[in-house]
């Protein structure tokens, strides 16, 4: 699904929520849904990052995003591959949310806000405070219980948990966890 460009209008506001997704968890789709009642227009989007190597293809995951958030009008799914400042410019987009979970996050998500800042002195970074529920969750630990075929029913929304099984059973247990 592609984002439509936006007049980024004070009518408008369009707000990035940008993130590797490998996969969606239900930690990213709480912040999805109320993100999305923040702004006009939410794109999530998908960072095409050649240097690792995803368990999903990014277009396996813009389609599990977009199957996630097919009851959010507003909401579209859109990837990436340079600065996100760049992708924002070309979405007219001057707000990026981003979600903590704990103090750990923190440092890593300073680091990136004022970069961005830095790099565009328009756009700002929003924070979102995880839901308590999802504060330990990551791709990652989603990622590894499924590989051992453990149950991540409550981590991540049906569709995904689908795919995970779909994907670990076609590997048949080759390919470890990646990122
Ligand atoms: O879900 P993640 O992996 O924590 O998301 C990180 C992401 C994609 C938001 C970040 O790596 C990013 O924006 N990368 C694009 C490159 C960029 O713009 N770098 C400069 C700002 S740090």
């Amino acid at each position: 699904m592609e984002a439509t460009p936006t007049t980024g209008s004070p009518g408008g506001r369009v707000a990035v929520y940008p993130g590797s997704f490998d996969p969606v968890t239900c930690g990213h789709l709480d912040i999805i849904r109320r993100a999305a009642k923040q702004f006009d227009h939410l794109i999530v989007a998908v960072l095409n990052n050649t240097s690792k190597k995803p368990l999903f293809s990014v277009e396996e995951r813009k389609q599990l995003l977009a199957e996630v958030t097919q009851d959010l009008p507003n909401v579209t799914v859109d990837s990436f591959r340079d600065l996100l400042v760049h992708f924002m410019k070309s979405r007219q987009a001057d707000v990026i949310v981003r979600g903590i979970r704990s103090v750990t996050d923190f440092e890593y998500e300073i680091q990136m806000a004022s970069t961005n800042h830095q790099l565009d002195g328009d756009i700002e970074t929003i924070f979102m405070m995880t839901n308590p529920k999802y504060s330990y969750l990551s791709s990652s630990i989603v990622k590894e219980i499924a590989m051992f075929h453990g149950n991540v029913q409550d981590l991540v929304p049906p569709e995904v948990q689908r795919a995970l099984i779909a994907k670990f059973s076609e590997s048949a247990g080759a390919n470890g966890p990646q990122g």
